[in-house]
């Protein structure tokens, strides 16, 4: 043991000794508190829409599941090396993408994404899309690993549409057709647009031609400016209703459309009749802002409605194909959405935690990847998790490219599917197979797996995106309110001003965020 832990450790076990008698009384009341689940049930996009009463009827998503009962396969891909399909499912009901089957079926090869399937139970899948009046067919279809990202912690991947590729479904139901009501959601990658037409997700023609205004009713990203547009230089969130882009009740420019460039972009279209609505807003964080909400635009053609009930992602109604942009996952409802379910809806999506590879380290969350937990506080960002064979403690220390290998071992940890809930993960030690990070009375420690119920829990963290905009935070599964934190180089868990030393408010953003760094072995 380093000579700096020694003397942490004397601190910390002065601290533990003035707080002894009321850790028993705590103790008491965390085994009343019982598990808890990372994600109560009903709570994903469908489940709120059912709610309130406008059911979901397509339910798209390479990501995550929009049911919380949602228990099958998300999309499938096709690796060139022998043209064979793998269906990609999630982790658990109601859950995430498991990526790492992706990533071994795509292993040495390369996969586009055939299948985007549908989880409504209707059957609206979207499927390479066929030649149509302004462009041949059939498509292209998406690369299958140009779009990773994390969210909740975990490795998933977007539909990267390049120009040239796209998706349909002409033989949909239950999606609404003539003048009936809709609304439809989706998360796009707000830096990846252009100025080609047209980069949709949501209701065409089912003939793949211009059938005239009125025929289209999807949503619209991207800076074309031909038909529609609104402040600024764009890109902006439009209504495709055919032959228009509309970011208002006027043809051509409404000042109430802003640009968006969230890199996680929440944009919303719903239509019934004579009345419409844009909204939008950031994917990782906040409320939603109406853009245009009232009667259908004052063009010929648009009021009543003519929709015809296909799906497109990715293209315009005639299958213009000019388009780029990235989906995560979008919707489509029977019934006008009231602004209340969508913004319950927002609020799901805002708690899942969609970031960037980038801004949450250089290492996976994915289980089996190999990784080290790094501090973002100021005092110590050279600090990483780590234990040693002194003890059973956890803490922080400086680990650099000098440090012996007995300490980036000790500071290295394999990310495995969490042992109660595997939508979320455990920590298991590089250097001490079967060992685990838990905590026990609050407090971190490297402990053998025991097979119990008690221990699973203690050592299973559910990651979201991280306190102070870094990396994660880790929340313990058994003790909602609690955090994976260091306090005085101690590792615990710990509420936002509880009663314990290490609840502390102070700095209690930064201490619980973590960036996922590349294993120190
Ligand atoms: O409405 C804009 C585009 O016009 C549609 O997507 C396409 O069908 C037509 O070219
Ligand atoms: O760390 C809090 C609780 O302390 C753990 O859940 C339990 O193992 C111990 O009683």
């Amino acid at each position: 043991m380093s000579a700096p832990i020694t003397a942490r450790l004397l601190k910390r076990l002065r601290r533990c000794a003035l707080s002894a008698a009321a850790a028993v009384v705590l103790i008491a009341g965390a085994v009343a508190g019982g598990a808890q689940t990372a994600q109560a049930a009903g709570t994903l996009p469908c489940d709120l829409y059912a709610s309130g009463g406008t059911a979901c009827v397509a339910a798209h998503s390479t990501t995550r599941a929009l049911y919380s009962s949602y228990n099958g396969a998300l999309y499938q891909v096709r690796r060139s090396s022998d043209n064979t399909t793998r269906d990609i499912g999630v982790l658990s009901a109601g859950g995430y993408a498991n990526a790492a089957t992706q990533d071994s079926f795509c292993s040495g090869t390369t996969c586009v994404i055939t299948v985007i399937y549908d989880q409504s139970g209707r059957g609206n899948n979207l499927t390479q899309a066929p030649g149509g009046g302004a462009a041949g067919g059939p498509d292209n279809l998406a690369n299958a690993t140009a779009a990773p990202i994390t969210v909740n912690g975990h490795k998933a991947y977007g539909v990267y549409v390049a120009a040239g590729t796209g998706y349909r479904n002409d033989h949909t139901s239950g999606i609404a057709t003539g003048d009936q009501s809709e609304g439809m959601y989706a998360i796009f990658d707000g830096t990846h647009y252009n100025g080609g037409c047209c980069f949709d997700y949501g209701n065409a023609e089912t003939s793949n031609n211009d059938t005239g205004n009125g025929h289209m009713e999807a949503i619209y990203f991207g800076n074309i400016k031909v038909w529609g547009y609104g402040a600024g230089n764009g890109p902006w969130v439009m209504a495709d209703l055919e032959n228009g882009l509309f970011s208002g009740v006027n043809a051509g420019y409404n000042a109430n459309d802003p640009s968006v460039n969230y890199r996680f972009l929440t944009a919303m279209v719903k239509g019934g009749q004579n009345q419409w609505a844009i909204r939008g807003g950031n994917a990782q964080s906040g409320g939603l802002s109406t853009f245009y909400s009232g009667a259908r635009p004052n063009v010929s053609g648009y009021n009543p409605m003519h929709k015809e009930g296909a799906i497109i992602l990715g293209i315009g109604g005639d299958n213009s194909k000019g388009s780029a942009g990235t989906f995560y996952e979008g919707v489509m409802t029977s019934g006008y959405p009231s602004d209340a379910t969508e913004n319950a809806v927002q609020a799901n999506i805002s708690s899942v935690g969609y970031t960037t590879s980038s801004s949450s380290g250089s290492g996976s969350l994915t289980p089996g990847s190999r990784i080290s937990l790094q501090a973002t506080t100021a005092c110590c960002t050279g600090d990483y998790i780590r234990h040693d064979d002194a003890d059973t403690n956890v803490v922080i220390s400086g680990i650099s490219s000098s440090s012996s290998a007995t300490d980036k071992a000790d500071a290295t940890w394999i990310v495995r599917a969490g042992l109660s809930n595997s939508s979320c993960v455990s920590f298991e030690s590089a250097n001490d197979s079967g060992q685990y990070l838990r905590h026990y009375n609050y407090q971190l420690h490297l402990n053998a797996n025991d097979s119990t119920s008690q221990f699973a829990q203690d050592a299973t963290f559910c990651p979201q995106a991280g306190h102070n905009g870094q990396g994660y935070s880790f929340q313990s599964a058994n003790y909602s309110t609690k955090y994976l934190r260091h306090y005085s180089y101690t590792v615990y868990i710990a509420s936002d001003g509880g009663s314990n030393t290490w609840d502390s408010a102070t700095s209690w953003s930064d201490d619980t965020s973590w960036v996922i760094a590349q294993p120190w072995s």
